[in-house]
């Protein structure tokens, strides 16, 4: 694992945007897998700066992202369908066939709480949704971010570290953290999402986790250095063989070693 910590969010976000930059001008048909939240806003700014005054170009790029969430229209402002459109895709030329994103209505909080579930449906989808990757190659780069609780995409705390593409139920800490999103008020968030499995995200060629600002630093402490455990699904990048961690010295605040310093 190379881990490098930089001084804040803003080189964070430079450093991220520069490698995946380089990579494009390996690879221009890179297949990129995405994260959403406020972590990788600056790396999509920066992106989007580079297409714009660089003509850095998109028109082969294929992207997967991690997650979705149940029981949000698509067009509702806080899914990830929205977020990703407004804060990335339709500022650079990438082609719409080329982006993938679970379909989080496929199925709906009712009918998960009701027990009532189209199993058949939801392995079907789930089952498309990895076979789409694999038809693409796998993964380049899995861009990841980190929940308070150690959750990557939304694998939280207790998910099999080999998971596949799945509906998970939310962590109180994970509804609570991204009811800022929601007006503050974590009724409206919702309970369950559909996501990218642990097994699935450590497929991907390259990881490359993202992380800033203190409340992650327990997460990152742990993700570095501690034993891996689906207590903190994130540890299991330990075993990745190219997994980067780029987090900034507030995240870095409790890591224990010297590492790399950008
Ligand atoms: C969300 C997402 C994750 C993200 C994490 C951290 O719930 N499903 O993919 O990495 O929580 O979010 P943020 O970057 O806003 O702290």
């Amino acid at each position: 694992m190379r881990v490098i910590i930089v001084k804040d969010y803003d080189a964070m976000s430079k450093l991220a945007a520069k490698f995946i930059r380089e990579q494009m001008e390996v690879k221009p048909n890179l297949v990129l897998g995405l994260a959403t939240g406020s972590t990788p806003l600056g790396l999509y700014k920066e992106l989007i700066r580079m297409h714009k005054e660089e003509h850095l170009d998109f028109s082969k790029v294929v992207t997967f992202n991690l997650d979705e969430y149940i029981g949000l229209p698509k067009d509702h402002p806080e899914s990830y369908y929205s977020f990703m459109w407004d804060n990335l895709f339709k500022h650079i030329n990438i082609p719409e066939s080329h982006i993938h994103i679970p379909d989080g209505t496929i199925v709906t909080p009712e009918e998960i709480e009701s027990g009532r579930l189209p199993i058949r449906k939801i392995e079907a989808y789930c089952e498309w949704y990895e076979n789409e990757i694999k038809k693409y190659g796998g993964i380049d780069i899995q861009v990841l971010g980190i929940g308070r609780d150690g959750h990557i995409g939304f694998n939280e705390p207790g998910s099999s570290l080999g998971s596949r593409t799945r509906i998970k139920t939310l962590l109180e800490v994970t509804r609570r953290d991204n009811a800022r999103f929601f007006d503050g008020d974590i009724n409206k968030v919702p309970k369950y999402a559909l996501t990218m499995g642990v097994g699935t995200i450590m497929e991907a060629k390259t990881l490359l986790l993202l992380a800033s600002g203190e409340n992650k630093a327990e997460a990152i402490k742990m993700t570095v250095e501690g034993p891996v455990t689906a207590r903190y699904p994130a540890t299991i990048i330990q075993l990745h063989p190219k997994a980067i961690v780029i987090v900034d010295e507030p995240a870095a605040s409790q890591l224990e070693y010297e590492y790399e310093r950008a």
